[in-house]
């Protein structure tokens, strides 16, 4: 059988690559020729893993932790997941509700997996993360997107989800704080959606990913409201273990035992030695560490964020959390792919177009990620002054 003549499942049709993709291999393709780029494409910190944790990870392989762990993951990380809960959001979690999984995808994943059946509708944030979309599409159902802007902190509203939600809709999938965008659910706001999502007898997702870098007080938690919620989190951002694909979900009780069924068959269980490794993470001296971090990604919105509003910009006036900015370039281009492309082929400087994360004014916005050095972020600075002017 030639190539061309293998069906591929109807689902995947509709699944979309990265545009992000797109940019890093054209910087590559720069960077190869000798130009410097400067980097504000990447969705992941620029700090490698914090020494306690890979310390651990030698000290686990060094005992011969290689083997698969019980799928759900192993008990003590799941405890200290739980105390998190308490410690930061006065919330308890017991820990049979926490399932560690290969990274917020692979949560996603198998969220997916439980929750979605064809032809379902997810009602879902436009922008955002572009792999929700495309999960749901994964699964032949149907994602119903809000178009949410500045003028709403880029997050939808319940009075919208009522007037974009069918007769098919079965769930509610967002994320707080938000990628491409920085902006959070406040709690008053959790609590309308969850108490709407009740009385419809919708699910609740939250992708939590970005929780830990925050530059609010106060970044609440779904659970805080609702113990039905399910939550996505991962060690990928704040915990800065990306490569090490470790994160987690939290369902409610009566879904425990389907969500360790669905572990045991998508994954067996997560990386073991990423596992024993995280247990690290909670430690005092990792904590210390991250919150320096959390202050650099603080210093360098609090620049960029002035900047690109100096230049004709226009972005949220409080970054909340994760390492975005979501800037509307009206002032200088109607068309964000071609205004990322020049950008990166005249200016060498790496930023990733609305197109990436949904349609609604897709054409408009542009992402920059504060994931690179502050010498870096002045120089990229400098050169969409020069870009711009
Ligand atoms: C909102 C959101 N959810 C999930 C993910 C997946 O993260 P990971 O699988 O590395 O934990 C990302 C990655 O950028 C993200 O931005």
């Amino acid at each position: 059988m030639s190539k061309q003549e293998l069906r591929l499942s109807r689902s995947v049709s509709q699944v979309n690559p990265f545009r992000v993709m797109t940019v890093m291999d054209r910087a590559s393709e720069l960077e190869a020729a000798g130009k410097k780029i400067v980097h504000m494409e990447v969705g992941e910190p620029d700090f490698t893993t914090a020494s306690p944790i890979v310390n651990a990870a030698k000290m686990a392989l060094d005992k011969g932790k290689t083997h698969y762990t019980v799928a759900p993951g192993i008990f003590e990380l799941r405890e200290k997941i739980s105390y998190h809960y308490s410690k930061h959001h006065k919330i308890e979690v017991d820990p049979s509700r926490i399932l560690i999984t290969p990274g917020a995808s692979g949560g996603l994943t198998l969220l997916a997996n439980m929750l979605v059946s064809p032809n379902d509708g997810i009602l879902t944030s436009d922008p955002a993360y572009p792999c929700v979309r495309n999960f749901i599409h994964m699964f032949s159902a149907e994602p119903q997107l809000i178009p949410v802007g500045l003028e709403q902190n880029f997050q939808p509203n319940v009075g919208q989800m009522k007037r974009y939600r069918k007769k098919n809709t079965t769930g509610i999938w967002l994320a707080s704080p938000s990628n491409p965008t920085g902006t959070i659910l406040e709690k008053s706001h959790l609590n309308e959606i969850s108490e709407w999502a009740r009385e419809e007898r919708l699910h609740l997702l939250v992708d939590e990913i970005y929780h830990g870098l925050k530059y609010v007080d106060d970044l609440p938690s779904v659970l805080e409201v609702d113990e039905n919620a399910f939550v996505v989190n991962s060690f990928s951002k704040y915990f800065g273990m990306t490569g090490w694909r470790l994160g987690w979900i939290i369902v409610p009780e009566n879904y425990i035992e389907m969500a360790n069924i669905l572990a045991q068959n998508l994954f067996i269980s997560a990386p073991t030695i990423a596992q024993y490794a995280a247990l690290a993470s909670f430690s005092e001296e990792a904590e210390e560490i991250f919150e320096q971090r959390r202050l650099e990604f603080d210093r360098r919105k609090n620049f960029l964020v002035e900047e690109l509003k100096a230049l004709g910009f226009y972005t949220p006036d409080n970054i909340q959390g994760a390492f975005y900015i979501y800037a509307d370039i009206s002032n200088f281009s109607k068309n964000s792919e071609i205004f990322c492309r020049d950008l990166l082929n005249k200016y060498n400087v790496a930023i990733t177009p609305g197109t990436d994360f949904g349609e609604y004014k897709a054409e408009q916005f542009v992402r920059f990620a504060f994931t690179t050095s502050m010498e870096d972020l002045e120089l990229g600075v400098e050169r969409l002054k020069t870009a711009l002017s």
